[in-house]
């Protein structure tokens, strides 16, 4: 079959890895792709939210399967595009529809979500503008550190945690007076939980589900967890305090619920749920929803998923997912991002990166970079992702670490803590 997928980041480019390792995939294409997925599929020139653009090229190239990396398309209804369409709505789209998106386009409507089908969950309470008032009194009744959160998407942007008060009321006004455009006019407060979190992904057709191997990413851009937040520097998997107490009450009291939720409401999804966790005196609790797989915990999730990734997904198309088997990988994949100096703040492009082939026993997922004269070349703030397994996370890491040394582009920087804290 002809596969085309969305995308430009390294999630894409694992997604991609894995794709290409099915029997069953004649083409992969990847839009638009960058340096990495060059190698492995054939990158085509077009955007993830140009959808009559994807149409075309869809129908022109036979495909038969859209697979969606970013979170983008999906909530702007890539899903809907091609259901409401008569000449592609033959055509599976992976994905949830444009109100199964919701889950992470609108924090207040993951919110709503949770409290209606009991999935647990922080407390708390939506405001616009002119509710600024009731606002400041709800933010009396909680107590400190502060959590406000644009309601649409931010660009991973939209999340303030803050000790003090009266700075917690000033941001909350310049929140709901636009300081992330109209995804801050709605702004969720919510009680802050303290613990440790971990990713865990879900694929489902909308009647069943598989649960993939659990992840935990590393946002901050210094090491011990210090520092602005990224889009992750780097990602473990298995998660040791993921234990199977503790993932057989996730899969109670949160899987099966978001699962039979979507089907109560009446919501199409027939895609990839990820669960942003946090463990909370060994319970776990729903930090928030996405709906697409994370950056960079793909890079780890993949490498330890032994079935084959096309099939899984054809039971998702095909509301079959239930007669699949998900085999997993006992062993430990870890991913280090190197990142542009600089990042997240600003970051020079165009940099030469030079040891790619250089790199052993890992797999290099490209992030940022793109091809030019035959050179490749950085193009974003996270590069590349050096993945590799071992029979322990040190011995993952350890060679990780090892190719991350020997990869160089000017002002390259990555943690050299991933994993600390497990
Ligand atoms: P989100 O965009 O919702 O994932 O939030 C970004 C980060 O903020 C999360 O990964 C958490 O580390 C933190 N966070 C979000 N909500 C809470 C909360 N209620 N309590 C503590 N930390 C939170
Ligand atoms: N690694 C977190 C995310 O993809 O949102």
């Amino acid at each position: 079959m002809n596969i085309l997928l969305l995308g430009n980041g390294g999630r894409e480019s694992a997604l991609a890895w894995k794709i290409k390792q099915s029997g069953k995939v004649e083409n992969l294409y990847v839009a638009p792709g960058n340096a990495g997925t060059h190698l492995i599929a054939n990158n085509v020139d077009l955007s993830a939210i140009d959808f009559p653009a994807i149409k075309q090229f869809v129908l022109n190239n036979k495909i038969d399967m859209v697979v969606v990396g970013p979170e983008e398309p999906l909530v702007r209804g890539i899903y809907d595009f091609f259901a409401n369409d008569a000449e592609i709505s033959h055509i599976p789209v992976i994905g949830p529809s444009k109100e199964g998106a919701q889950l992470e386009g609108s924090k207040d409507f993951a919110k709503q979500f949770m409290m209606r089908h009991n999935i647990p969950t922080a407390g708390y309470k939506s405001f616009t503008l002119n509710q600024l008032d009731e606002a400041y009194l709800f933010l009396e009744e909680l107590e400190a550190p502060y959590v406000l959160k644009a309601d649409g998407l931010a660009a991973g942007k939209g999340v303030l945690i803050i000790n003090d008060k009266e700075e917690a009321k000033r941001e909350l006004k310049e929140m709901l007076s636009g300081m992330f455009g109209d995804a801050s006019k709605t702004v969720v407060i919510e009680e802050f939980l303290s613990g440790i979190e971990c990713s865990v992904f879900v694929l489902t057709d909308g009647d069943s589900y598989k649960i993939l191997p659990v992840a935990k990413d590393y946002k901050r851009i210094g090491e011990g967890d210090t520092g602005l937040n990224t889009g992750g520097m780097g990602a473990v998997s298995p998660v040791s305090f993921a234990d199977e107490t503790f993932m057989r009450k996730v899969e109670e009291r949160i899987v099966i619920p978001t699962v039979e939720g979507l089907k109560k409401d009446n919501i199409t999804y027939k895609g990839f749920i990820f669960i942003g966790l946090i463990k909370v005196k060994g319970e776990p609790m729903v930090i928030e929803y996405n709906v697409r797989m994370g950056d960079p915990e793909t890079e780890v999730v993949m490498l330890r998923i032994k079935s084959d990734l096309v099939s899984l997904l054809e039971g998702v198309a095909t509301n079959t997912l239930d007669d699949k088997t998900l085999e997993i990988d006992e062993r430990y994949a870890t991913t280090v991002m190197l990142v542009s100096g600089g990042y997240p703040g600003d970051y020079e492009k165009n940099k030469e990166i030079s040891g790619l082939d250089l790199a052993q026993d890992s797999i290099l997922f490209h992030a940022g970079t793109k091809l030019l004269n035959n050179k490749v070349l950085t193009n974003g703030g996270r590069v590349i992702a050096v993945s590799s397994y071992g029979n322990t996370k040190d011995e993952a890491l350890a060679l990780s670490f090892k190719n991350a040394e020997k990869i160089s582009f000017d002002k390259k920087y990555y943690r050299k803590d991933i994993g600390f804290d497990l």
